[in-house]
């Protein structure tokens, strides 16, 4: 269990490490987003999902799942982008198909108001629940706009989507509550 969250403190920091550089990489206008993309890749427990799979109900796995699918993309968008990862035109449109997926599933993973201590979703999901589907409209166009044809297209193409995912993050999403196994 310690050494789990070492490891979990670990990547984190060197993810930490990583984004700073690319963010050097891309115009100033861009960089905004970017500096903010490093939250996403934070876990908002320090690995408490993984600790404990079996309390959690299916649907909330699931759309955490979903989330992390999405994470995974980004990454590795982000990645190619910076240029810590060769750019693959196939590799790309892959993610970028993965994102487009991903996001229009969003409303329906969050449809039936589910709340537990594994999750980070906030009430207001449910309280909103247009504000909430708008959201995840525009991380989809956002998802359709990225560009794979190639880097300079993706470099251009990747702030909006970035944007979107922090933007819903930062009135449905819980980052600050924190608790305890013990
Ligand atoms: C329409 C709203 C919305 C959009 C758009 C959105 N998210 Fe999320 N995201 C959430 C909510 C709500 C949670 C918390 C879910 C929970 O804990 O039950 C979450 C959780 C996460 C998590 C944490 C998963 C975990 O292990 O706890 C990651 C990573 C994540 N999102 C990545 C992304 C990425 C990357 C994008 C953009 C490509 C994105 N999200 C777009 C609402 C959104």
């Amino acid at each position: 269990m310690d050494h789990q969250i070492d490891r979990d403190k670990k990547s984190s920091k060197s993810r930490e490490g990583s984004l700073f550089s690319l963010c050097s990489y891309f115009a100033i206008r861009s960089i905004l987003p970017l500096l903010l993309l490093a939250t996403l890749f934070v876990p908002a427990s320090n690995g408490t999902h993984a600790s404990e799979p079996r309390q959690m109900h299916p649907a909330m796995a699931q759309r955490i799942a979903l989330m992390n699918r999405q994470k995974e993309a980004m990454e590795l968008l982000s990645d190619m982008a910076a240029g810590r990862h060769v750019f693959d035109p196939k590799l790309a449109r892959a993610a970028r198909k993965s994102l487009i997926d991903t996001t229009q599933a969003i409303p329906k993973a969050f449809k039936k108001n589910r709340q537990g201590l594994q999750s980070h979703a906030l009430p207001e999901i449910w309280q909103h629940p247009k504000d909430f589907k708008a959201r995840a409209v525009t991380a989809h166009k956002a998802a359709r706009g990225i560009a794979t044809r190639n880097v300079i297209r993706l470099r251009k193409t990747l702030p909006p989507m970035v944007q979107a995912c922090i933007s819903c993050h930062q009135g449905f999403r819980d980052h600050d509550r924190e608790f305890t196994t013990h």
